[in-house]
């Protein structure tokens, strides 16, 4: 039984495959938390609120912390009742157990507030997705200031460390570790989107390892301002709420509404940080992903921005696609620049037509051309912006977030258009449908390129000026809902200049992801590193393409970074060489034959890019059977005499393994060892630059993909 209630001690047990949480009413009939971690093998193991030297002394552990009773935790609920009482004094209603699925019902019954508390669990990758909602049954209205998804608790131990991603416009996803001391530590957005500063992510660990050790994480489905506090006291639980974020943020429930906050993921691996986020990597696949096409394999795709940026028209768009075809590419994809008056980024943003320049008979030739090289037609678009230098801006200017007597900062030139209005969200709606009727369109890059500063809406009443922030993410979701159900055969890849909004909300509507702008095949591996241990690598994109200069980086380095992940290729196709053209076919090729696994098998990080000499990933099917190693040199650590000894993971000990390198039909047999000599004793990959040092022969930058199968 995943959910256990003991009647007489009134606890409540959760519990999956290797996880077990546990909390349950105190004598005064308060929801307390008493456990999070390894599955035990008794109920009658876990603690429970005798148990102080687990559960703590004050009044601290709160399931569901609110502003009240001498509750000084960072709270998941803070309101306003019509009479200024801001105190909310939860008692235990109810719960519903539905298979996996727990509902505890708090009631403040004085003032009509009802708190439902949500916990899914998936058992099978030990995660719980945690949310609430809040219903106001008075008659008056009630104002939110702070609604949190959860709050979870952790042991008090000196070596417990945070992990976390942060990043920047093209330095997305770099990860952090850091002592967890006394105070709190906040993670969160403000910027309007999920932001490419902090990810919606954190994991807290004790000294583990890559494949030993306690990990917790949580991941926050939400793509607008969030907020995960970190909190230590001296001698408490570190206590962790994470949820909308509350800066500029109210929001008036008005009689018998319901406010249902977004989902915290969060879980438990005690073998590590690989089966940590090979869990999360595979609940995504199954569980989050748009299930129509989570486990169909991502095309390789070329995109001509790099290539081409404002200047595409009919004819460089062919060249472009007529070479990706040569190649192997299978989805062709225009960007930025098609329409309105386009040329640079300060006009055309919402003039949403075809520019009768560039496409004199509108997107159709090149489509029809497209895809009789066999390939699908995609095409970018930014639906939530506007260039004050447009059609759009000129007819409708009270469409933009603003505050009147403000000025109205730009960013790249523009401006946001206001979501959380009914008629945008409609005139997007309209636009986006009409483009995907009329052209025969397969997918879409939705672009997001800039932040909220002067979020003022002021069409409704002060009062409800602050939920901008939610209503906005709302219509988007409902936007992107209802495209998908309309246009079900269309894939859609998410980007916000590069990875700024990538998070668990948006990625129930998106396929894949664009991750950063930084297309330098080695700079990005610590963006692949830190990405993977909160997201699968089927769901980002990464392109080939000439950052760095074609003497830096050999063209097999460039595909084989871009590999890990999903494959793109981004570089100006007009250049190449014969030769070029030969590595680029052979690589697609290669990618083509490893991409299975790679996008639907298991990923273990064997070293780490910013403290090894190299970096190398192992991908490996669910069966065991069959596993690729994809292996790139860290020249800023390398030496010359170099001989790297890779130890791989999850091969069955027993059975014989080869390794092999090359496309089909010239593959050659490395090394045949069995499993367990694999993962002991590990095999050598010569990896020397002693050749470049002296008379430049072989490439500073080395890489290598090899191949791994079970013979018997
Ligand atoms: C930002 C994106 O990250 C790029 O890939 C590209 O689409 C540009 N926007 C286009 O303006």
């Amino acid at each position: 039984m995943p959910i256990t209630f003991n009647k007489k001690s009134k606890i409540w047990y959760l519990e999956t495959q290797n996880m077990g949480y546990v909390f349950g009413l105190d004598n005064l009939e308060k929801l307390k938390n008493y456990y999070w971690g390894p599955k035990l093998p008794r109920l009658e193991d876990y603690p429970t609120d005798k148990d102080y030297i687990v559960t703590d002394r004050y009044s601290w552990n709160h399931e569901f912390s609110t502003r009240s009773e001498n509750n000084h935790v960072e709270h998941c609920l803070k309101v306003e009742y019509f009479d200024g009482v801001r105190d909310v004094i939860l008692n235990y209603e109810n719960y519903i157990n539905e298979d996996n699925l727990l509902i505890v019902s708090l009631i403040d019954a004085y003032y009509g507030l009802r708190v439902r508390l949500f916990y899914q669990l998936i058992e099978e990758y030990d995660i719980i997705e945690r949310w609430i909602e809040v219903e106001n049954s008075s008659l008056k209205p009630i104002k939110i200031e702070d609604i949190k998804s959860a709050s979870v608790y952790l042991e008090n131990e000196k070596t417990a460390r945070l992990n976390y991603l942060c990043g920047m416009w093209a330095n997305e996803f770099c990860l952090r570790s850091e002592e967890i001391n006394e105070g709190k530590k906040v993670l969160e957005s403000r910027v309007g989107n999920t932001g490419p500063y902090l990810n919606p992510y954190f994991s807290i660990d004790y000294e583990a390892k890559e494949d030993k050790g306690r990990v917790y994480f949580g991941l926050l489905g939400w793509s607008g301002n969030w907020k995960i506090v970190v909190q230590k006291r001296i001698y408490e639980r570190i206590a962790i709420v994470a949820g909308i974020n509350d800066w500029d943020f109210t929001y008036l429930l008005e009689p018998s509404q319901s406010f249902i906050t977004p989902k915290l993921m969060i879980g438990f691996s005690n073998e590590g940080f690989s089966k940590a986020s090979q869990n999360l990597h595979h609940y995504q696949l199954d569980y989050i992903l748009p299930q129509d096409k989570a486990h169909k394999l991502r095309k390789v795709l070329y995109n001509s921005w790099e290539a081409t940026t404002f200047n595409v028209n009919e004819e460089n768009q062919k060249q472009l696609a007529q070479k990706a075809a040569q190649i192997g590419v299978e989805l062709f994809v225009v960007d930025d620049g098609w329409f309105g008056k386009r040329n640079s980024d300060n006009a055309g943003l919402g003039d949403w037509y075809v520019n009768p320049e560039k496409f004199p008979k509108g997107l159709k030739p090149l489509i029809d051309y497209v895809k009789s090289l066999g390939m699908d037609f995609g095409i970018w678009v930014e639906p939530e912006m506007v260039n004050p230098d447009s059609d759009l801006y000129r007819n409708h200017p009270d469409w933009v977030i603003n505050f009147p007597n403000r000025p109205r900062t730009e960013q790249r030139n523009q401006l946001i258009l206001n979501l959380a209005r009914e008629d945008v969200k409609e005139y997007i709606k309209e636009f986006m449908d009409k483009l995907l009727t009329e052209n025969n369109i397969d997918f879409i890059k939705w672009d997001m390129n800039r932040h909220i500063f002067e979020s003022g809406w002021p069409e409704v009443e002060p009062n409800k000026q602050r939920e901008i922030w939610v209503r906005y993410v709302w219509n988007l979701y409902d936007i992107w809902n209802y495209l998908r159900k309309k246009h079900p055969h269309v894939t859609f890849e998410c980007c916000s200049s590069g990875g700024g909004r990538v998070d668990l909300g948006i990625l129930r509507y998106a396929d894949q992801v664009w991750t950063s702008d930084n297309t330098d095949p080695f700079d990005r591996l610590e963006i692949q590193e830190g990405f993977s241990y909160a997201y699968a690598p089927k769901i980002m994109m990464a392109w080939v393409t000439d950052w760095g200069g074609k003497d830096k980086y050999p063209l097999e380095y460039r595909f084989h970074s871009a590999m890990m992940v999903s494959l793109g290729i981004g570089a100006d196709l007009k250049k190449f060489t014969p030769d070029d053209f030969a590595i680029a076919k052979k690589q697609v090729q290669l990618y083509k034959e490893i991409r299975d696994i790679v996008q639907e098998g298991f990923q273990y990080r064997l070293s780490s890019v910013n403290k090894e000499r190299y970096f190398a990933v192992q991908y490996l099917t669910k069966d065991k059977n069959e596993g690729v190693i994809i292996y790139l040199r860290n020249p800023r650590r390398f030496g010359l005499f170099d001989r790297v000894n890779i130890k791989l993971k999850g091969l069955e000990d027993n059975y014989l393994y080869g390794i092999y390198e090359g496309i089909k039909d010239e593959e050659k047999e490395i090394i045949q060892l069995t499993g367990k000599a694999f993962k002991e004793r590990g095999f050598i990959i010569e990896d020397s630059y002693l050749d470049f040092f002296y008379n430049g022969k072989s490439p500073l930058f080395y890489s290598r993909i090899l191949k791994v199968k079970k013979i018997d």
